[in-house]
């Protein structure tokens, strides 16, 4: 898994695609509401290579995957989002048995909210271990990483991912989603910066983020279509 991993890249080109490479896995997923809760649903087969490019500008009309249009768009993919850590960027919310760390980067994919309520309130009531563990696969499915669930240790509780990226799709609010990016893949910016490392990331590709190169939901508010 290491030297897989050390393989895998996406390398953020200038006013361009993401060019992915090592390999990755890629497949399309459906956010589908299953009474309070949301769950991933398989969508399209999507091709598989070594290396591709996904749009990022939010115009291709081969999507996910990049046709050149940002040229003739004249795309500015400049990204804004802050390169400081996800710790130092995060609020904590503190539980009886469980911390909770929140970046405010949301994807609006609602994985947060559960059966018993949303992730803030089921870390406040984390004495009940129902509540906790709901808590916990609440900050680990939202696929922004926006939220990580911390034991009393301070041990960050993490589902283990292989690399893979997944394009979602958010049919309930008649949109197309982020670029789920699991499993620590590094993301290299358009000016050799490399982002920190997480296990999960959502990566705009409507073209409109204003936090780029990450989603910060605005696919949803434009009605973003990838096809
Ligand atoms: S980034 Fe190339 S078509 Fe969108």
């Amino acid at each position: 898994m290491m030297n897989h991993q050390k393989k895998c890249n996406i390398k953020i080109l200038k006013n361009g695609p993401y060019l992915v490479t090592g390999n990755v896995p890629l497949s399309e997923k459906i956010i589908v509401s299953k009474g309070k809760i949301n769950v991933l649903m398989d969508g399209r087969i999507l091709p598989q290579a070594e290396e591709y490019a996904l749009c990022r500008c939010g115009k291709s009309k081969k999507a996910p995957f990049c046709d050149n249009s940002h040229e003739k768009t004249g795309f500015n993919g400049a990204e804004k989002a802050s390169r400081e850590t996800y710790e130092d960027r995060a609020e904590l919310t503190e539980g009886p048995d469980l911390y909770l760390l929140d970046d405010n980067r949301c994807a609006f994919t609602r994985f947060c909210h559960r059966e018993h309520g949303k992730v803030w309130d089921l870390t406040e009531n984390s004495h009940n271990p129902i509540y906790r563990e709901e808590a916990i696969t609440a900050a680990s499915e939202c696929p922004t990483g926006r939220l990580v669930a911390y034991d009393k240790s301070g041990k960050a509780i993490e589902p283990e991912y292989e690399p893979s990226i997944e394009i979602l799709q958010d049919p309930e609010k008649q949109a197309s989603g982020p670029i789920s990016v699991k499993g620590n893949i590094p993301i290299e910016s358009s000016d050799g910066y490399v982002y920190e490392l997480r296990n999960r990331v959502a990566l705009c590709r409507c073209g409109k983020s204003r936090n780029t190169p990450f989603c910060d939901a605005t696919h949803i508010s434009i009605n973003y279509a990838d096809s």
